[in-house]
């Protein structure tokens, strides 16, 4: 990240938010935020990460799918008055008057190396890859810094209690951001045992699926050929009228909905 040495020094500004943020051109208070220690005045409607662009910072890491989804602006902040330290996304937080921030780049976490083909689903595989596990003191503070609502300190339990599938199950949501690991006084690398967990999960317990086997079959006998053959010779526009026109699954679609052009299945 680098600053601007820009001052913005007026009242209100139009913001440069999105749709979701701003009603196009209306424009928004300017509040004081910290950043490292600089003050800048930015709309209060802007997350962190937009405010911290609008105050002239350059995100050069420390940001990605800017839509809470992969992780990586993990930010901590406190506000004034408060002794408390706060997480969060940049990406997703609103600004509050007063912030003081500091970007996050990376929480430098122990990742166990493994034959992740030999692993079996023995619990004892991650007791032996994790041994730090054992010194989690169920203390939930990583519970409380997740921005994803993950119950971090229960799938550190099922751990211990050698429940893989409990642990992946209620891990699904992270997002890998490492903010529980920045908290964790036994200084336990949570979301890369639970990501362990969630892999031997879904490669050694759960049942393969079949229809995804019969759909790699089906590929592999080139059951699709002469249709993909007609859509290669298809042009540009005649293209995305057949993209436009194709059945889609409903949203909320019951386990036995099946489309009405039933001769690829
Ligand atoms: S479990 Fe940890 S790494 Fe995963 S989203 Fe929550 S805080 Fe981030
Ligand atoms: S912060 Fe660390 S010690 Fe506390 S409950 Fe979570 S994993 Fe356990
Ligand atoms: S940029 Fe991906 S979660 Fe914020």
């Amino acid at each position: 990240m680098s600053a601007k040495e820009e001052k913005r020094n007026s009242d209100t500004a139009e913001t440069p938010g999105t749709e979701e943020e701003n009603v196009p051109g209306s424009v928004a208070k300017l509040i004081p935020v910290y950043v490292m220690g600089k003050r800048y005045e930015v709309p209060e409607t802007l997350t962190i990460m937009k405010a911290m662009e609008y105050a002239g910072f350059k995100f050069i890491r420390g940001c990605g799918c800017r839509g809470g989804i992969c992780g990586a602006c993990a930010t901590v902040y406190r506000k004034a008055g408060d002794y408390r330290l706060y997480v969060g996304l940049a990406c997703q937080t609103v600004v509050e008057p007063n912030m003081y921030l500091a970007q996050i780049p990376f929480y430098p976490a122990n990742r166990a190396v493994c034959n992740f083909a030999q692993l079996t689903s023995n619990p004892e595989e991650i007791f032996k890859l994790y041994p730090e596990l054992f010194r989690c003191i169920a203390c939930n503070l990583c519970t409380k810094a997740c921005p994803m609502d993950v119950e971090v300190m229960d799938v550190m339990s099922a751990l211990k209690q050698g429940n893989i599938a409990k642990a992946a199950i209620l891990s699904f949501n992270c997002i890998q951001c490492g903010l529980c690991a920045s908290r964790c006084m036994g200084e336990l690398p949570q979301y890369h045992i639970a990501q362990l967990a969630r892999r031997i999960y879904g490669s050694k317990i759960v049942p393969r699926a079949e229809h995804l086997a019969e759909a790699v079959s089906a590929n592999s006998e080139s059951r699709y050929d002469a249709y993909l053959d007609v859509l290669m010779k298809m042009g540009e526009e005649e293209l995305r009228r057949v993209y436009r026109e194709r059945e889609m699954e409903p949203e909320i679609a019951t386990e036995d909905w099946v489309p009405n052009d039933t001769q690829y299945l």
